[in-house]
């Protein structure tokens, strides 16, 4: 079976292009403003569907405009939308600045994403899939429910843990792959560095794989670092996304079969697509464009 469900957050970006940060209490001048459909989950979602997944996309988004144009990004892309429930409540937004050097900083307001119950249709969905893709900007107990339904179907659990937050014990003791980035993983692990961590967290989840940015990413399993990801070489556009980018691209790899190694390499070249471009979801690539690098 390689159907994918993700669970997560629809998003619209707000989306300020500036060339610094301001100080407090300081006004500055932003050079450009767009919007655009994003979300942890919409954008993880729409990655996997580009890379060639089945995917379907368990979420909630408002009646307005916002909540109408994410359902139209994600059925472009061929996402089945059955389970995207419209509710009342104002679409999730993300406010994103970007400074000149691609990076980016991001407050969101959940709005409809803050739906918390599971219904029988997302649990049968859940259970006719391969994997279970999650992050953390749904409610905690949402999660918690939708991974132990997987676990019980011997769904595969892939959590991405952002934004990172405490008491996680519950969900990482469901989950079978971990992708943090540095951060995420140094405050899970409570260790200094990233390879520490990855260490610590892979005694309780079976593959932890913590992405480094433009130094790649490391692999552990079983208290020990199992593999190194080599980073590709690409001139930051906006890094909003590429996270995403990776994990949707990989688990899209590794339902269709791929062995870890490969999935990881090409979900590597997705990233640094994305990476060379504006946008979240709308930077995504498509698995021709991956191809085309990877061969
Ligand atoms: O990971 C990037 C995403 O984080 C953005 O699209 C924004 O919506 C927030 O969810």
């Amino acid at each position: 079976m390689t159907r994918i469900t993700v669970l997560g957050s629809a998003n619209m970006d707000l989306v300020v292009r500036q060339p610094r940060r301001p100080e407090p209490g300081e006004t500055i001048f932003g050079t450009e403003f767009s919007t655009g459909p994003g979300g942890k989950g919409l954008n993880q979602a729409v990655a996997a569907a580009r890379a060639g997944a089945d995917v379907v996309f368990v979420a909630a988004v408002g009646d307005d405009g916002f909540g109408v144009r994410l359902r139209g990004r994600l059925d472009d892309d061929g996402i089945d939308t059955s389970l995207l429930r419209t509710v009342e409540a104002a679409t999730g937004i993300a406010q994103i600045s970007v400074t000149e050097d691609g990076e980016n900083t991001i407050v969101v307001v959940p709005g409809a994403n803050a739906v918390a119950d599971l219904t029988d249709d997302e649990r049968t969905a859940i259970s006719a899939s391969s994997h279970l893709v999650v992050q953390l900007e749904r409610p905690a107990a949402l999660l918690t429910e939708a991974m132990r339904h997987a676990r019980g179907a011997g769904v595969t659990t892939v959590l991405t843990p952002a934004p990172v937050q405490s008491d996680l014990d519950e969900l990482l003791a469901l989950t079978d792959v971990l992708i943090p980035n540095e951060g995420e993983a140094v405050f899970l692990a409570q260790q200094d560095d990233a390879e520490s961590a990855a260490i610590a967290l892979s005694r309780t989840v079976p593959t932890v794989i913590v992405t480094l940015g433009s130094r790649g990413a490391l692999v552990a399993s079983g208290g020990e670092i199992i593999c190194r990801v080599a980073p590709r070489r690409v001139e930051p556009v906006d890094t909003t996304g590429a996270g995403d980018t990776f994990v949707g691209v990989l688990v899209a790899r590794l339902a269709a079969g791929d062995p870890l190694a490969v999935a990881l390499d090409t979900a590597t070249v997705a990233a640094s697509l994305a990476v060379g471009r504006r946008g979240a979801a709308e930077s995504m690539p498509y698995a021709a464009e991956i191809a085309a690098v990877v061969i």
